[in-house]
């Protein structure tokens, strides 16, 4: 499979959303990124379910949500209801994570961890094999168009390691900072999901910008 990008709407254009919304859809992109943030995890507030029903009523791409919140076994159906087909949880949120990936996964949804730049991926020894897909923050989460972390090129080698220890299928998506400089080298690395805000909607040309993002980086 090659890799996947996913562009997140927290940086699109609110005021015209439809119109961000048709450039991804008629884009290279293959997933629209979703950030949910409920102002008590992380320092801002994002969308809330009637924006999401209008998201989902226009997007012809599966949607990701990323799910910045405090017990978000609370909301995991209704975000499956508002259109998720991906649906990941912060490591940090969940003392019973186990149980909030069977959840996730009881919805017909795929299930991720979310691990913020400071939790090792040690910390996922045990779990690994419950996740589709792990989120590797290379930003501190709560805001777009933030500088990325270089120590997030380890913590991708440390978690291909792990996923091929266990033989487990589990993706690796990162997300923050991410942009046509880094993308190559976090390819190389083994990262398969690309999540890209600022770098998509603030270029002058987004459908450019994402179909270079999509190029493989052995021909970059
Ligand atoms: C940050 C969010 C990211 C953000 C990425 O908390 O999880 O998805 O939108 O934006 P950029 O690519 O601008 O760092
Ligand atoms: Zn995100």
């Amino acid at each position: 499979m090659g890799h996947l990008i996913a562009p997140s709407l927290l940086s699109a254009d609110f005021s015209n959303l439809k119109k961000d919304i048709d450039m991804i859809n008629h884009s290279k992109a293959d997933w629209f990124h979703i950030d949910i943030m409920d102002g008590m995890f992380v320092p801002n507030i994002s969308f809330g379910f009637p924006v999401l029903k209008f998201i989902a009523r226009h997007t012809e791409k599966p949607l990701d949500m990323h799910l910045m919140i405090l017990d978000p076994d609370r909301y995991i159906e209704r975000f499956r209801e508002a259109g998720a087909e991906w649906i990941s949880v912060h490591y940090e949120t969940c003392p019973h994570l186990h149980r909030s990936l069977q959840l996730i996964r009881s919805t017909g949804a795929k299930a991720g961890i979310v691990l913020n730049p400071h939790s090792p991926v040690s910390l996922l020894d045990d779990i690994i094999s419950a996740a589709d897909y792990v989120l590797l923050m290379s930003v501190n989460p709560g805001y777009g168009g933030q500088k990325f972390i270089e120590n997030t090129y380890k913590k991708i080698k440390e978690l291909k390691g792990l996923i091929l220890e266990n033989g487990s299928k589990t993706l690796i998506q990162i997300d923050g900072g991410v942009n046509l400089n880094n993308a190559p080298e976090l390819l190389r690395a083994g990262a398969d999901i690309l999540v890209a805000g600022n770098s998509v909607f603030s270029s002058d040309d987004p459908l450019k910008t994402i179909e270079q993002l999509k190029k493989d980086p052995s021909d970059v």
